[in-house]
C-alpha cells in the first residue's frame, strides 16, 4: 500500500466521521430527551466538527476491517471514541488544567464560549459516547455492545485517561532553584502517559477487534500493537510541543517545558526520545506480523503517528 493510498483511507474515515458526528449533534432530539439547549449543542459542534486527525476512529475502523467488519458499526464506535477524545481535549484546555487558548487551529471552547459551557460540553460529549455505543445501530448483538462499552469506560476513566490526567497534573510544576523543570522518574512518566493517552488509543484498536469478533490470539497481538502505538503517539506529541510551530501543530507549543510537565523529552532529551519513538514503531509493526499484508494500513498508521507534523 502506497503512502497516498494510506492517506486516502485516513481521510475517507475522517470525512465519514465528520458527517456522522454532524448527524449525532443535530438539533433533532432523541427518544427520551426533553430538549437540546442550542448554546450547549453549538459548543459541542464547535468542539467536534471541522478539525482533528480522527486517528482513533481510523484505528477502530481499520482494526475491525482486519476481521472483515465494515460499515456503520465501526464508524459509530469510532465516533463514540472521538466524543471521549473531544471531551478530554475540551477539559484538558481549561484554565484549571493546561490553560490553552488554541486547539485544532482555532480558539479553545472556553475561549470561544465560556468555562461553564466548556465543562458542560465535555460532560455531554462523554455521555453521548456511551449513548452511541448502547444504541443497537452500533451492533445488533447486545453482548458486543456491552464489550465495547466496557472497553471504552475502562480506558477513559479512573484507571485510564482521567486517572492519567490527574497524574500528569500532579507531576507538573517542579522546578530547580535555577528554574529548570525537574521531570518525574521514567517509570511513573511512562505510566502516566500510558494512562492519559495510550489507554484510549489501545482501546480504539481493541474495539475494532471486538466488532470483528477476533480470536483471543488475534486480540492479544493487536493489544501489543495498540500499547506500543499509544506510547509512540505521546512521545510524538511531546516532541511536537518541544520543537513544532503552533501554526502547523494547531495548538500552542513550548508549553510542556514552561509548565514543567513530566515527558520523555524532558527526561531523556529530544534525540533519545526520537530513538525511543523509532523503536516503539518497530515494536508496533512487529506485533502485526501474524496478520501479514492485511495489516498494512495499521503498519502505516504506526509510521504516520511517529512522523506526523500536527
Ligand atoms: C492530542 O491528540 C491530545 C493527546 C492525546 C496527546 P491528537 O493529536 O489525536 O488530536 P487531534 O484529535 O488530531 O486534534
Ligand atoms: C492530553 O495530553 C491528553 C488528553 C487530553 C487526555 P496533552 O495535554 O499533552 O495534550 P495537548 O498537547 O494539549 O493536545
Ligand atoms: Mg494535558
Ligand atoms: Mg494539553
Ligand atoms: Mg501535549
Amino acid at each position: 500500500m502506497t503512502h497516498d493510498t494510506f492517506l486516502a483511507r485516513l481521510e475517507g474515515t475522517a470525512r465519514d466521521i465528520e458527517s456522522l458526528l454532524g448527524d449525532l449533534l443535530s438539533p433533532a432530539q432523541l427518544d427520551g430527551e426533553i430538549a437540546r439547549p442550542a448554546l450547549l449543542l453549538d459548543a459541542m459542534r464547535y468542539a467536534m466538527l471541522g478539525g482533528g486527525k480522527r486517528l482513533r476512529p481510523h484505528l477502530v475502523v481499520e482494526a475491525a476491517r482486519l476481521f472483515g467488519s465494515e460499515g456503520v458499526g465501526p464508524l459509530r464506535a469510532g465516533a463514540a471514541v472521538e466524543c471521549i477524545h473531544g471531551y478530554s481535549l475540551v477539559h484538558d484546555d481549561l484554565p484549571a488544567m493546561d490553560d490553552d487558548a488554541l486547539r485544532r487551529g482555532k480558539p479553545t471552547v472556553h475561549k470561544a464560549y465560556d468555562e461553564a459551557t466548556a465543562i458542560l460540553a465535555g460532560d455531554a460529549l462523554q455521555t453521548l459516547a456511551f449513548d452511541i455505543l448502547a444504541d443497537e445501530a452500533t451492533d445488533p448483538d447486545p453482548a458486543i455492545r456491552i464489550q465495547l462499552t466496557l472497553a471504552l469506560a475502562r480506558s477513559s476513566g479512573l484507571g485510564g485517561m482521567v486517572g492519567g490526567q490527574m497524574l500528569d497534573l500532579e507531576a507538573e510544576g517542579r522546578f530547580t532553584a535555577e528554574g529548570k523543570p525537574i521531570p518525574g522518574d521514567e517509570t511513573s512518566t511512562l505510566r502516566l502517559q500510558a494512562m492519559k493517552t495510550g489507554a484510549i488509543l489501545a482501546s480504539s484498536v481493541q474495539m475494532g477487534s471486538i466488532l470483528g469478533r477476533a480470536s483471543e490470539a488475534d486480540r492479544q497481538a493487536l493489544a501489543v500493537y495498540g500499547r506500543a502505538l499509544g506510547q509512540a503517539f505521546q512521545i510524538a506529541d511531546d516532541l511536537l510541543d518541544a520543537e513544532g510551530e503552533a501554526a502547523t501543530v494547531g495548538k500552542a507549543t513550548g508549553k510542556d517545558a514552561a509548565k514543567g510537565k513530566s515527558t520523555l523529552v524532558s527526561l531523556l532529551g529530544a534525540s533519545n526520545a526520537r530513538l525511543r519513538l523509532a523503536s516503539l514503531v518497530d515494536e508496533a509493526e512487529r506485533a502485526l506480523s501474524p496478520f501479514g499484508e492485511r495489516a498494512d494500513v495499521l503498519r502505516q498508521t504506526a509510521r504516520f503517528v511517529a512522523e506526523r507534523r500536527n
